[in-house]
């Protein structure tokens, strides 16, 4: 897999006086089926989470609140992704490294998941991960 099969995705975004609302439908935004869904929170400053890629796993991650970066990294080159808006999110298919970093105060990080928790998809060891993804 490389960093251009990954992407940010604009959300639906229902603009209203009484509040904004943005919605997510699997196979229609995002281009897999959603079977879990996990956030991340009360990240205390200077913490990062994630350091590791999936064999087989695709995620969608948004910023539900606050902001947060997430590194993207192929084995070849590196992207940092900032995510600070509810309506927007980053679509990361398996075997791509990835790092969460520098969340600000009270962010809320939401994660769709393509499939459910499974501790042998986590591939751990980078180079492992440049071994398995070719480069
Ligand atoms: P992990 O994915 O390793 O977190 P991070 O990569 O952000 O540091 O998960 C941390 C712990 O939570 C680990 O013990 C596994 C557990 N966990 C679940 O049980 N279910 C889940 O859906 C997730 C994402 C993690």
């Amino acid at each position: 897999m490389r960093l251009a099969n990954c992407k940010m995705i604009e959300l639906p975004k229902i603009l209203d006086a009484r509040g904004n609302l943005t919605f997510i439908e699997e196979n229609r935004h995002i281009p897999f089926a959603i079977k879990r869904c996990y956030w991340i929170y009360d990240v205390p400053g200077g913490e990062f989470r994630g350091s590791h890629a999936y064999q087989t796993l695709n995620e969608f991650i948004v910023a539900l609140s606050g902001s947060f970066e997430v590194v993207l990294d192929d084995g070849l080159e590196k992207k940092t992704f900032f995510l600070n808006r509810s309506y927007y999110g980053l679509f990361v298919p398996s075997m791509i490294w990835r790092s969460l970093q520098n969340f600000s105060t009270n962010s809320l990080c939401l994660i769709l998941a393509s499939d459910q928790y499974n501790a042998g998809d986590y591939i751990r060891d980078y180079a492992e991960f440049k071994r398995l993804n070719h480069v």
